[in-house]
């Protein structure tokens, strides 16, 4: 499918999705807020697609942030919906998937734009990559989950000083508060997601969509994680992954999970 504001490329089993309006720094308005959505489900449903990779075009951004141009005249009721919606559609979409999602962030990833990679599971950058939370600046607070997910990464001290202050933390510090997972060249980038993504999808994909569900349950406070973990852990043993997986490694040989 085409599409407007994304790129997507599928090699291997793996689908990236670069968001492309370089011309405003990819910024996430409305439309490609909608075709995210689209561009996600889309690969979750697609049994040949087995991990995602979303990244921004262009060598200067990720995403800097929620198009501001769209919501500079909103009242309280427009802005609750806007929230409500983005969550729903894009980043609880995502944080949710039973694939593996990485943020290859390549660039600034502000506001709406570090909410994004925050939503997804792991988190490599670029050498030039800047994170931020910048919403205080403009009279808002991060309304795409990003003063839940982040206190989640990088614990509640840290997660006051970027939103509180707005500055922005490079790469270095990113990775320093676990805020990102790793930082490499911006020329390796994509290539160091598909490489941990490689390896990932070639695991059992009953369990690596068992423990995110886990992971997931971990910070949701209407679940009970330990019992989610105890459920998940139960209902592999009666997946055909698990007798792959085990009859694999008594006949000394690598699992073929697909
Ligand atoms: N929404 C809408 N447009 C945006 C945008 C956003 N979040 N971020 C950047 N743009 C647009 C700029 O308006 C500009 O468009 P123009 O050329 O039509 O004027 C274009 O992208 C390039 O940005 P510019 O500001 O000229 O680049 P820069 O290198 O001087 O600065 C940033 C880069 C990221 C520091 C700066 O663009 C910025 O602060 N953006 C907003 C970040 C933000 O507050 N995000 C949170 C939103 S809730």
């Amino acid at each position: 499918m085409d599409y407007k504001n994304l790129l997507t490329n599928t090699e291997a089993g793996i689908r990236t999705i670069t968001i492309s309006r370089p011309e405003k720094l990819n910024a996430l308005n409305r439309e490609t807020l909608s075709e995210i959505n689209q561009a996600v489900t889309s690969a979750l449903a697609n049994s040949q697609v087995y991990g995602l990779i979303i990244t921004g075009a262009g060598e200067k951004a990720f995403v800097a942030g929620a198009d501001i141009s769209e919501f500079s005249n909103y009242a309280a009721q427009q802005g609750k919906e806007l929230a409500k919606e983005g969550h729903a559609n894009v980043f609880d979409l995502i944080a949710n998937s039973p694939k593996p999602i990485i943020a290859a962030i390549n660039g600034f990833a502000l506001g709406g734009g570090l909410e994004l990679a925050l939503a997804c599971h792991i988190r490599y950058a670029s050498e030039n990559a800047k994170l931020g939370l910048p919403e205080v600046s403009l009279g808002l607070i991060p309304g795409y989950g990003g003063t839940q997910r982040l206190p989640q990464l990088v614990g509640k001290g840290k997660a006051f000083e970027i939103i509180l202050s707005a500055n922005m933390v490079d790469s270095k510090e990113s990775q320093n508060i676990g805020l990102v997972n790793k930082v490499v060249p911006l020329s390796d980038l994509l290539a160091e997601c598909k490489t941990l993504l490689h390896t990932i999808i070639s695991r059992s994909p009953n369990a690596i969509s068992a423990a995110i569900t886990a992971i997931n349950a971990a910070i949701d406070p209407q679940k009970d994680g330990f019992e989610t973990e105890i459920e998940q852990f139960s209902k592999c043993f009666g997946h055909a992954d698990f007798k792959e997986g085990v009859t694999a490694f008594l006949e000394k040989r690598k699992a073929n999970f697909r």
